[in-house]
């Protein structure tokens, strides 16, 4: 029973450190592209209500890099493109440099 309940404590404090580590606020991920970089900020993400699971595990790893993204995927709709589609999230077309940054 006592093995339990530490072993409980143990993954909840495991899953809390989950919490504030990472991509969701304070972290800024960027991909230097020929457009300039990339520029993902958890901040303008995890301010929008997303849960890790939306993003992790099932689009993206969590690793920086582990993904070889290419635009035309994108605008295919995978990647940041299966909500940058225009409907959950501004769509790529005429939005470049919200992206994009020089
Ligand atoms: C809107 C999508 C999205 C959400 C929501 C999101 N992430 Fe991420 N996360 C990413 C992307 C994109 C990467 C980089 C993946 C790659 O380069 O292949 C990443 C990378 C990471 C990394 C690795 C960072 C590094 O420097 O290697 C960690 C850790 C992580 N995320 C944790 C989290 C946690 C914890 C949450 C929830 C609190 C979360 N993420 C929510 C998109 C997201
Ligand atoms: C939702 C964010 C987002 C928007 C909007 C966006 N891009 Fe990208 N773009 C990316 C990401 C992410 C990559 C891949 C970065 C990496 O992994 O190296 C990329 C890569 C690129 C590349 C590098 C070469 C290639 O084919 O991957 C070019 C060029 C590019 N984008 C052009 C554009 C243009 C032009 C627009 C506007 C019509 C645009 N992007 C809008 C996120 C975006
Ligand atoms: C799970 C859905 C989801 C994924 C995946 C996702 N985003 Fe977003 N993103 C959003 C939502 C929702 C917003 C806020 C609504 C909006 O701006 O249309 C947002 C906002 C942004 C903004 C803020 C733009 C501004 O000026 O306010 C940037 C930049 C951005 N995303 C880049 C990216 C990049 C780069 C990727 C891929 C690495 C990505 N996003 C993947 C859902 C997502």
């Amino acid at each position: 029973m006592k093995r339990i309940a530490i072993a409980a404590t143990a993954l909840a404090v495991v899953m809390t450190a989950a919490q504030v580590m990472a991509v969701p606020a304070g972290k800024t991920l960027e991909w230097p592209t020929s457009m300039g970089k990339v520029t993902f900020k958890g901040a303008d993400h995890a301010g929008k209500g997303l849960k890790c699971n939306e993003c992790h595990t099932k689009i993206f790893k969590m690793k920086k890099g582990a993904a070889s993204m290419k635009m035309a995927d994108i605008n295919a709709g995978k990647y940041c493109g299966e909500c940058h589609n225009g409907k959950k999230a501004f769509k790529p077309a005429g939005n470049c440099a919200k992206c994009h940054k020089k």
